[in-house]
This record gives structure tokens, sequence and C-alpha cells, in this order.
């Protein structure tokens, strides 16, 4: 499916704002400042449930007590979120729900600035990106995350609590070792999977013989519930001292290796962009693989960090999408 419009009301800075898009290249140019990141996150909420960078309260133009935003697809399906200050609805063409359904979800390929410095900074960063990625590969990863952390945030609360009943973490440690050992078990399958064509497409961006792959380091080497609830277990004097939980999925690393050294001390910015791109059209592979859909391509203003070759390849690969670029200069797409 194709975007073929997109409206805002009270929605940031804007007031009321329109876009027809292109079945190709769509591109929204304007100063800083002027709402282009604003119009691909509606879109991000339109399409995948939430932002990418904010809660509704942000969004919500200073002022305004609700915001609405109206995507329509070109077979005429319009879905439209409207928010009151507190509470966001979805109205899709068969209900009106506070959650998209995975039914009226389409898949999209991000691309910020931001994602090009993915490879360095806290593994969080890391963790948070592929939480995110994976979830858009299937909706149940996104279920059993959403599990695992309130689980773990439920722990934690307990943990900080002073007169602490150590049984009463119990069903909680049971929940953690559940989810957590599915989140693993998916995410040890979704490295791999990413991992098989990773290097590949990186050569077709850079020729050279560098390696690149990603690496997957999970507190639980084996997946195994027993060990998972002996781990939280053994933990429990530290924990209970610190006031949070400190072994689990929610400290899983993923990081990029570079002929074997992490690409965040060995790859130059050039290499580290390479990876990048190869990352997102790995994304987008799998995607069309999984899902059997065409993801749509949202760039916000990544064409001024790239030199000429890399912006061909970007132009390149994604040239049989819908791609939707903002930018502060023209750009050629
Ligand atoms: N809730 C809000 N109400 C009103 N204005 C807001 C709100 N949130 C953000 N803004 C402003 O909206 C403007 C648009 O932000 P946005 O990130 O979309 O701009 P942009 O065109 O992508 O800018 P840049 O080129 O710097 O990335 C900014 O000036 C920002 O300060
Ligand atoms: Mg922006």
């Amino acid at each position: 499916m194709l975007i073929k419009s997109i409206s805002l009301i009270n929605f940031r800075n804007h007031n009321s704002y329109h876009l027809e898009c292109k079945p190709d290249t769509t591109l929204i140019l304007g100063e800083n400042g002027c709402g282009k990141t604003s119009v691909l996150e509606a879109i991000y909420i339109l399409t995948r449930g939430k932002s990418f960078r904010a809660t509704d309260q942000d969004i919500l133009k200073r002022g305004s007590d609700f915001y609405r935003i109206e995507l329509e697809y070109d077979n005429g399906e319009k879905i439209i979120a409207t928010y009151d200050g507190d509470k966001k609805t979805f109205k899709t063409p068969d209900k009106k729900s506070t959650r998209l359904s995975t039914k009226n979800k389409y898949p999209i390929i991000l691309f910020l600035p931001s994602d090009l410095n993915l490879t360095s900074g806290p593994p969080s960063r890391r963790r948070d990106y592929f939480d995110r990625i994976f979830s858009d590969f299937n909706n149940d990863y996104a279920s059993v995350l959403n599990k695992y952390n309130k689980a773990l945030r439920q722990r934690n609360e307990l943990l900080k609590s002073d007169n602490l009943d150590r049984s009463a973490l119990f069903p909680w440690d049971l929940l953690l070792a559940d989810y957590g050992s599915e989140l693993i078990k998916y995410r040890t399958d979704y490295i791999s999977e990413i991992n098989q064509t990773l290097n590949q497409t990186y050569h077709s961006i850079a020729e050279n013989n560098d390696r690149i792959n990603l690496s997957y380091i999970t507190t639980i080497p084996k997946i195994n519930k027993d060990i998972f609830l002996k781990k939280l277990d053994q933990n429990y004097e530290k924990d209970h001292i610190l006031g949070y939980t400190t072994f689990g999925a929610q400290r899983d690393t993923m990081d990029f290796i570079f002929n074997q050294k992490p690409a965040a001390n060995s790859a130059s910015r050039g290499e580290t962009r390479s990876i990048i791109l190869a990352l997102k059209f790995v994304e987008a592979n799998i995607i069309i693989d999984k899902l059997g859909k065409k993801p749509i391509i949202l760039l916000d203003d990544v064409f001024s960090e790239l030199d000429d070759t890399r912006r061909r390849c970007l132009v390149d690969n994604f040239k049989n999408h819908q791609v939707i670029i903002t930018s502060v200069e023209d750009v050629e797409y």
C-alpha cells in the first residue's frame, strides 16, 4: 500500500497542515524548526501506533486541547488519530480503539540522523533500537517485551520497599523467567537472521574486505527458565540493596563488530554510515520476507549526512518503495 495524503491539526507547531504524497518520492523541504520531522512523526503514529520520539502530551500543540491526524492510503482507507489531552483514539475502517491494531499497522523503515550514532553510546541505545525493529518484524515480540517490562517494573517497585517479603517477588520472578526466555529466543533468532545478509549488504555499499556482524550477548546464554529463576534468586541481596533487578533480558547487549572489534572503536565515520545503511537495507528485506509488504521509507534529514556514493546507494536500494524525505536543502532523489 501507498500513502496518498497526511493531514495534521494542532500537531507540534502545525495548526493545520496537509500533504499529498507521491507514489515514489515526496520531499518535505523547509528550514530548521518548521515542522518537517513532525510530519514523519504523524505518519509513524498512524502506521505504527505511537511516536518514535515523544509522548502525546509533548506532541499536542502548546495551548491546544486536542490534536487530530489523518492518513489516507491509496486504496481509500483512512486512519485517524485524535488526542484530547488525556486519551488517544484511533479510528480505522473497522473500529475505534485506543490502540492501533496489528491489522491496521503498516511497516515503515525509519531513518533518523541519530541512527548514524547507533554503533556507539550505551548498550541501551542499541537494545531500544532493536526492540523497536523486532517489534516491527513480529507483533508477538512487542507483546512479550511489554509484559516483560511490566513485570520488571513491578519487581523493581517491590525491591525498593523497606519491609520486603522475599516471597512476594516470586510471582514476578516467574513472569520474568517466562517472558525473558521468550525475548532472548526471539533476539537470538533475529540477530542471526540479520547477520545472514548484513556483511554481504555492507559490501554492496563499501567495496572492500572489511567484515561486519552483530554480536548478541545475553545474560543467559542457554535459554532456560530454571537458570533464569535461579539467577534472580542468587542476585536477591544485591537487587534489594540497589532497589532494582540486576539480572535479565534488560541487560542484554547487541554490538556491531567491525573486523572482530567493536565498531564503536574501530569503524570510521564513513564506514559507520555504510554499516547503518546496510542495516536499513537488511531490515527492509526481512520485513518484505516476513510480512509480504513493502515498507514505506521515511528519511529524516539523512541526505545531508551522506556523501554522493552513499546517497546513490540509498536511492538505488529504495527505488521501488514509497519514500518520504525531509531536508533543509533541495536534494535530488
Ligand atoms: N507541543 C508543541 N507545540 C508547539 N510547538 C512545538 C511543540 N513541540 C515542538 N514544537 C516546535 O515545533 C517545531 C517543529 O519541530 P520539528 O522537529 O518537526 O522541526 P524540523 O522542521 O524537523 O526541524 P529541523 O530541521 O531542525 O530538524 C520546532 O520549532 C519545535 O520547537
Ligand atoms: Mg527535523
